[in-house]
């Protein structure tokens, strides 16, 4: 199984901006492993097509580990904008200082695992990928591969940990990145989960769920419950071809991002006091999904002849894109008419 997985990753394998392919790895290219840190912190939150205009800015504004770690915090917060979960990008500016602070990279996955926000899966991937360290590397497409392959009647998430030891008897001592790159490209380009196209999976006859016909039962979910709805009222006040922001306090969801004024979050919609008196006139409505929350904000916006109350500031309407705003601020902001 592994000598058809790696021979069909050798000729179909992804060619991706931070993969260095075995072919070249052979002239002596070595991955590094700034590049490859970056390219899975960002892809364990969003596609590859989401993610790579991403990890190309980064690397063009910071194309080092030290670069990243002496940019201010807010210019990071500002170009991680749009991929989400704020706190990986704190997370992501904290390692970078941790690894300038002990002299580079640890070359282990145990020692990866102790830098802020390098987890399981992050310290697998760059220990196998850059150091051939033999480990594990386990992401949901795994995951769907290796249930079809041994039929998983366990559901998610309780099968993660069979998964894992599953996946761990396939893993290949002596291409371990390679081998882990293989199974997820094969998850993401071949066995997909709806319409897998196993004619041309170099694992077809090695496959229980392929056997009986059931591919896409797999993997078995444990239905998850639906995030309780939460109700607000965003207000944009405008003056002078300004908007007026201010910064989430650091702790908590969000947390150090910029956001027009907003009420607190309830589990009914109500009409909440503006920040200030001014003519306010429903804009329109957004919905947001975070993980735990679909948001409902009711978008307000007037034009105000004075400073609103507590700290912010006047930005300028054509300067928003600077601002570390979040995808529902931009959302906020669009239902404004800005
Ligand atoms: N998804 C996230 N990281 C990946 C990688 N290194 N190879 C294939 N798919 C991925």
């Amino acid at each position: 199984m592994r000598a058809a997985l790696l021979a069909w990753y050798d000729r179909e394998g992804r060619t991706l901006p931070w993969r260095v392919r075995p072919e070249d790895r052979a002239e002596g290219a070595r991955p590094d492993p700034y590049a490859i840190w970056l390219s899975e912190v960002m892809l364990q939150q969003t596609t590859i097509p989401h993610g790579t205009p991403y990890w190309h800015k980064f690397l063009a504004l910071y194309p080092t580990v030290e670069d990243l770690a002496s940019a201010p915090l807010d210019d990071v917060l500002t170009h991680w904008a749009g991929l989400g979960y704020y706190a990986r990008a704190r997370n992501l500016h904290k390692c970078a200082k941790a690894v300038v602070a002990r002299g580079g990279w640890p070359e282990t996955k145990a020692e990866l695992q102790t830098l802020p926000g390098i987890g399981d899966y992050t310290s697998s991937t760059i220990a196998a990928i850059c150091f051939a360290e033999p480990t594990t590397i386990v992401d949901g497409n795994v995951e769907r591969v290796i249930s079809r392959v041994h039929r998983v009647e366990e559901a998610l998430p309780k099968a993660k940990k069979t998964l894992k030891s599953l996946a761990a008897v396939l893993s290949d001592p002596d291409r371990p990145g390679d081998y882990g790159q293989a199974v997820m490209d094969l998850g993401a380009t071949i066995c997909s989960p709806k319409s897998p196209s196993c004619l041309i999976c170099p694992w077809a006859k090695w496959c229980a769920a392929r056997a009986a016909g059931d591919q896409t039962r797999y993997p078995i979910k444990t239905p998850k419950k639906k995030q309780p709805i939460r109700y607000a009222n965003a207000f944009v006040a405008v003056k002078d071809h300004t908007v007026w922001l201010q910064r989430r306090p650091e702790e908590g969801l969000l947390g150090g991002m910029m956001e027009v004024p907003n009420s607190a979050w309830v589990a009914e919609a109500e009409d909440m006091a503006p920040p200030v008196p001014a003519d306010w006139h429903a804009a329109g409505d957004v919905r947001h999904l975070f993980t735990h929350i679909d948001l409902r904000l009711r978008v307000y916006r007037a034009e105000v002849t004075r400073d609103l109350r507590g700290e912010g500031r006047w930005v300028s309407v054509d300067a928003l894109d600077e601002e570390a705003l979040p995808s529902l601020m931009r959302k906020v902001l669009k239902a404004a008419g800005l």
